[in-house]
């Protein structure tokens, strides 16, 4: 039977616009393409999760606008139960403006309604959350509620795992109820710096650093499971597709290491084809691609 995961998050929708050189200041430049896709870290892991094999939950809000409806579509498109996705007026669905240039992206987020993902919304599904065999939390919603969704699935012994991106700063009280953290390598500078116990966190990170896979750490040692080079057509949504991946391996009883290691292949095909959720692959797409690189 197929693991139960539950995501707390944002879904958005990406509008992407590529271009060669970056406009100084009061400058037009001309671009190459531009297109919408479906996004928000929340959703995007969701798919992954999804793709990769879960039966999958998403707790989020969606505005009562043309982007809110055609995400609503596309989140049952792809199987995931969205009993816990509020459509609300007066409020635009969130929106992240991309901007891909010189091999780079930058991302603007409007939060939108995912600003609506209220404590109240969340405790709402406290069912759908205890139910689950893994919560998957981002930090695209208000922290309250990240706090929340932690407390719910903490009292009920199901794990966390907490992507922290954007970086934000972390209480110990929320950070002490997570099994895994999946922060980059900036993101985990950032989590150094605010928890006191090394030791106490090392233990529930796993660093992501991109083409070069990832790291985390066994009793005290560091152990690095390698990534797969592919040539990018857009890097966005790659720690997403990681996420998604690794919660639905873990979920299933593999080893970190396993579980990292088809992650790890999940997100590089992610990466050779446009937009977050393009390119993400199914179950059987990352276990052809392992086989084929005798993995
Ligand atoms: O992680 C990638 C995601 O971050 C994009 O889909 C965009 O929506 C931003 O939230
Ligand atoms: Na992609």
């Amino acid at each position: 039977t197929k693991p139960k995961i539950a995501v707390v998050g944002s879904i958005n929708m990406d509008l992407t616009t590529s271009f060669d050189r970056m406009p100084h200041q009061g400058e037009t430049v001309h671009g190459t393409s531009f297109a919408t896709y479906p996004g928000g870290k929340g959703f995007n892991q969701a798919v992954a999760a999804a793709r990769g094999g879960a039966e999958v939950s998403m707790v989020g809000v969606i505005g009562d606008d043309a982007f809110g409806k055609s995400l609503k579509t596309m989140l049952a498109k792809e199987k995931i139960a969205t009993a816990g996705i509020k459509t609300m007026t007066g409020i635009g669905t969130g929106t992240a403006t991309i901007l891909l240039t010189e091999g780079d992206n930058r991302i603007v987020v409007v939060p939108g309604a995912n600003g609506e993902v209220t404590p109240q919304h969340v405790e709402r599904q406290r069912e759908l959350l205890t139910n689950s065999d893994i919560v998957l939390l981002q930090l695209e919603i208000p922290m309250e509620s990240v706090k929340k969704a932690a407390e719910i699935a903490f009292e009920a012994n199901v794990p966390i795992i907490l992507n922290p991106a954007p970086s934000q700063p972390l209480s110990k009280e929320l950070l002490d109820k997570i099994t895994y953290l999946t922060p980059n390598e900036s993101e985990a500078a950032d989590l150094m710096t605010h928890y006191e116990s090394r030791k106490a966190l090392e233990e529930k990170l796993i660093i992501t650093k991109g083409k070069q896979g990832v790291m985390f750490y066994e009793k005290g040692r560091a152990v690095t499971v390698p990534g797969f080079p592919v040539t990018p057509a857009d890097t966005t949504g790659a720690g997403d597709t990681f996420c998604g991946l690794m919660s639905t391996r873990i979920a299933q009883g593999y080893s970190l290491e396993e579980a990292c290691q088809f992650a790890n292949a999940g997100a590089a095909l992610s990466v050779t084809k446009p937009g977050a959720q393009g390119g993400m692959p199914t179950e059987r797409e990352v276990l052809r691609f392992l086989r084929e690189r005798g993995k």
